[in-house]
């Protein structure tokens, strides 16, 4: 369910400035020589992408210790409109801030399933264990969306993703909503593996799917977990 304690800000660019500052702050509280992040898909998270790597964030984001991940992606080439990868990359800005090797993408042109198990290498080799330890987190901050359905990452109501308990990425051969490409997706595993969880919610559309989790529905973004906090940042449309 929602925490009654969701930040409400005016509009998308205060959610995007908030979350930029909470995101340098992440980064300003590790001494860790390596920061992992798990970025969101969709529209919302775009402009937060854009201010990180724009002249008022550039250079406070220790880039060359932040290493990006996705949280999921759609089985499209990374030239196509509907790409997580396109979307960050055009964000960020090409051949700026970001050093190509720090930008994690997820092997979407293997197909769903295969992608799903060398996401999986790819994380724990990040890690540097064979499994999850419970008392040190994967990401030091997942980034997630709330789709108008109660999805999360690409976790959607009744699709077999959301009963995955022993990967930490699954394929999800059929998409609940548009665009309905295959996806993969983080798992609530993985997801839980964070330090900080921070769901960013924006416009008039998210409006009910929020009513819903307020009430108490069991929709994938409530069975979200973390082993540390889970933020929102709403703004006033979505909150209304
Ligand atoms: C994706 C996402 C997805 C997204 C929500 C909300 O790639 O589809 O990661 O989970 O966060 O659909 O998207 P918006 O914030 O763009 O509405």
């Amino acid at each position: 369910a929602l925490p009654p304690d969701a930040v409400v800000l005016p509009d998308a660019d205060a959610v995007a400035r908030e979350a930029a500052e909470r995101l340098i702050a992440v980064c300003e509280a590790s001494r860790s020589e390596r920061i992992a992040i798990a970025l969101s898909g969709g529209s919302t998270p775009k402009r937060l992408y854009a201010l990180l790597a724009g002249p008022d964030h550039v250079g406070r984001v220790p880039w060359d210790r932040v290493h990006w991940f996705f949280g999921d992606d759609r089985a499209v080439p990374w030239d196509h409109a509907d790409s997580n990868v396109r979307m960050v990359r055009e964000a960020f800005g090409h051949g700026t801030a970001l050093s190509a090797a720090h930008l994690h993408f997820i092997p979407t042109d293997l197909g769903p399933e295969v992608a799903a198990e060398a996401y999986s290498r790819t994380l724990l080799a990040f890690y540097g264990a064979d499994r999850l330890d419970p008392a040190r987190p994967l990401f030091d901050c997942v980034l997630l969306g709330l789709g108008e359905d109660g999805h999360t990452a690409s976790l959607f109501p009744g699709k077999p993703a959301l009963s995955v308990t022993d990967a930490l990425v699954a394929p999800v051969p059929e998409a609940g909503l548009t665009p309905f490409v295959p996806r993969v997706t983080l798992t609530f595993k993985a997801i839980a593996s964070s330090a900080l969880i921070l769901f960013l919610v924006g416009g008039a559309g998210k409006r009910e799917a929020l009513r819903r989790l307020a009430a108490g529905e069991d929709l994938p973004a409530g069975r979200v977990t973390s082993r540390g906090r889970i933020e929102w940042l709403l703004d006033e449309a979505a909150a209304a």
